[in-house]
């Protein structure tokens, strides 16, 4: 294989957060370059998602013997991996290493009767372990060792970027920090497993697949679970035999529009999960919005989950911010740290609104990282341009062609480091004219804006399309002068302040310290106040708030 010199210097952070554990990056045990071939997107998706259907998720008692559990397991055949969480009560994942003992577990188990509930005939892959002579220590604490599932709080981490040596490696703090873990990316497959499981009562050749920030390489622990039901592959099964006589009947029932099969389709796994669904509560059918979908709580998990149906350009956006992750780890720890910045100052929520997603400053950053020169990440179009017969790909009529092999992309010359670009990043954001101009990844260069939303990003598949459409004025100023402050806070640092040294919040500690903490913004302070003041404002402002309260940090 070909030597890489790519950027990576988050040893590991793509084969652990993504990749498989079979195929560890060298990184990581030699702090050398990477020369370990990245997967596809759909090998890593088709590996994750077999994984999942041989995994099972238990929720334990507190007191569980981890030895004894796992030679209990075994009876049913080996166990490849496994792992402890906490969410309500204490759950593990367990990985077999076949499929069959799945089914040889499932057949000594047996279904609860309780004269509240009435137990329907399905057998799923969520278990309920009681032990049949509880030990009499009862323990609030489990007596085994969990993984965590959630963002470290405000404080822990403002403690973590204290102990950073440069704004560089605050960076690459925040992204080790936020970054999936190996074991939640599991939890994600065999959540979206548990639910194809549902759905297949219906469907039965369905594939329910997990996308976006779940699969982009640019989730941060806490984040929803994208999700949308593939009935293509039922589809694709009798592609081939339109030669015959028999037409099959559903597929000519009398549907107005597209949009109203799906609305039905989605309706009725809605129901079922509603009903039947293990651990599925807070059921809410959103079937109006521009793209339907049904929004539950997967309790055992934790996630906040989003089942759309009909998504395919969704998931091919999920591949293409995949390869943009993977290129060049300098643009994940760009990503995740613009993310975080944009949340704790609110400019994204969790609610839809007028806000600018993350899905759309993913792609500015894109944007920005082309704009460099030589440009760090190369264009949509350049990256069609060398697509092989094998990428081609034509979904709604839009043509989603691109190179599918990351090692087959040319590595950047660049060598910016993190604390120029992210300083960079603001004042190009600061200064962009967004009143004529509109952001477009395929060409990789500013063009007049086709109309008047106040920010316009092409839709990188469907390029007639604007996605951040919904974003007002006002929500666009409020982000421009926040970047111009940052730039700004950044700018000062460069020149007076010997932040490795001093315990104030510096650099990216900085940037996230929250609107109304007591000091107003920076761009109508900057001319009356020198710099020590201003520090001094910022650093009572933390003291007088609960550090946990001053950003969130922890949401999407
Ligand atoms: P999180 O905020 O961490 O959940 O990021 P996300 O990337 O998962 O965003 P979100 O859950 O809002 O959307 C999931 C996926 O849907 C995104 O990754 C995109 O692929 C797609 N998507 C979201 N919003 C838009 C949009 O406005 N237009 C288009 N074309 N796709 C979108
Ligand atoms: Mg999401």
């Amino acid at each position: 294989p070909r030597s890489f010199s790519r950027h990576l210097s988050c040893p590991g952070t793509i084969a652990a957060s993504v990749g498989s554990e079979e195929q560890p990056s060298a990184v990581a045990e030699t702090g050398i370059e990477d020369k370990t071939l990245q997967k596809k997107f759909s090998e890593v998706q088709k590996e994750r998602r077999e994984q999942a259907q041989r995994t099972v998720l238990i929720h334990c008692p507190n007191n569980i013997n981890e030895k004894k559990f796992l030679k209990y397991l075994s009876q049913h055949g080996p166990v490849n991996n496994h792992f402890f969480y906490e969410s309500f009560g204490l759950f593990a994942v367990v990985e077999f290493c076949q499929k069959d003992s799945i089914n040889s577990l499932q057949n000594g188990t047996h279904t609860p009767t309780q004269s509240t509930e009435a137990a329907i005939p399905f057998k799923s892959r969520f278990l309920n372990l009681r032990l049949k002579n509880p030990s009499s220590q009862v323990s609030a604490q489990p007596f085994v060792r969990t993984t965590n599932q959630s963002p470290p709080s405000s404080k822990k981490l403002f403690e973590l970027l204290s102990y950073a040596e440069s704004i560089e490696e605050q960076l690459n703090t925040l992204l080790q920090a936020f970054q999936l873990t190996e074991e939640n990316v599991r939890l994600r497959h065999l959540t979206c497993s548990l639910i194809e499981d549902i759905a297949a009562a219906y469907f039965p050749s369905c594939v329910i697949r997990p996308f976006g920030s779940s699969v982009n390489t640019f989730g941060k622990l806490g984040c929803d679970l994208d999700m949308f039901l593939d009935l293509d592959e039922t589809g694709k099964l009798d592609v081939h035999k339109n030669t015959g006589n028999f037409l099959m009947e559903f597929k000519v029932k009398n549907v107005p529009s597209e949009r109203i099969a799906t609305q039905k389709i989605l309706s009725v796994i809605g129901e079922c999960l509603d009903n039947f669904g293990p651990g599925c509560v807070g059921v809410q059918k959103i079937l109006n919005a521009r793209c339907p979908l049904v929004r539950f709580s997967h309790q055992a998990s934790g996630f906040q989950c989003d089942l759309t149906a009909n998504n395919s350009i969704a998931l091919k956006s999920s591949e293409l911010l995949y390869i943009y992750g993977s290129l060049d780890s300098r643009v994940r720890a760009l990503v995740f740290s613009v993310r975080c910045w944009a949340r704790a100052h609110s400019l994204t929520s969790s609610i839809p609104g007028a806000w600018i997603t993350n899905f759309s400053l993913t792609v500015m950053v894109i944007f920005f990282l082309q704009r460099r020169s030589p440009p760090i990440l190369p264009t949509l179009d350049s990256l069609k341009s060398i697509a092989d017969a094998e990428d081609r790909c034509i979904l709604e009529g839009n043509n989603c062609t691109f190179i599918q092999d990351v090692n087959k992309i040319q590595p950047s010359g660049n060598t910016e480091t993190l604390e120029l670009l992210i300083k960079e990043f603001f004042e190009y954001f600061g200064n962009f004219a967004f009143n004529k101009n509109s952001i477009n990844i395929r060409q990789g260069r500013e063009q007049n804006k086709p109309d008047s939303s106040p920010l316009y990003i092409q839709n990188p598949f469907e390029t007639s399309l604007n996605i951040s459409k919904n974003v007002s004025q006002n929500q666009l100023q409020k982000f421009v002068e926040l970047a111009r402050d940052s730039a700004w806070i950044l700018e000062q640092e460069d020149k007076n302040q010997p932040f490795s040294s001093s315990r104030q919040p510096w650099g990216l500690a900085a940037l996230l310290l929250p609107p109304g903490s007591g000091h107003t913004s920076l761009s109508r302070q900057k001319k009356k106040k020198p710099m020590s003041e201003k520090v001094k404002g910022l650093l009572a402002s933390i003291k007088s708030n609960s550090p946990d309260r001053s950003t969130d940090t922890s949401g999407k």
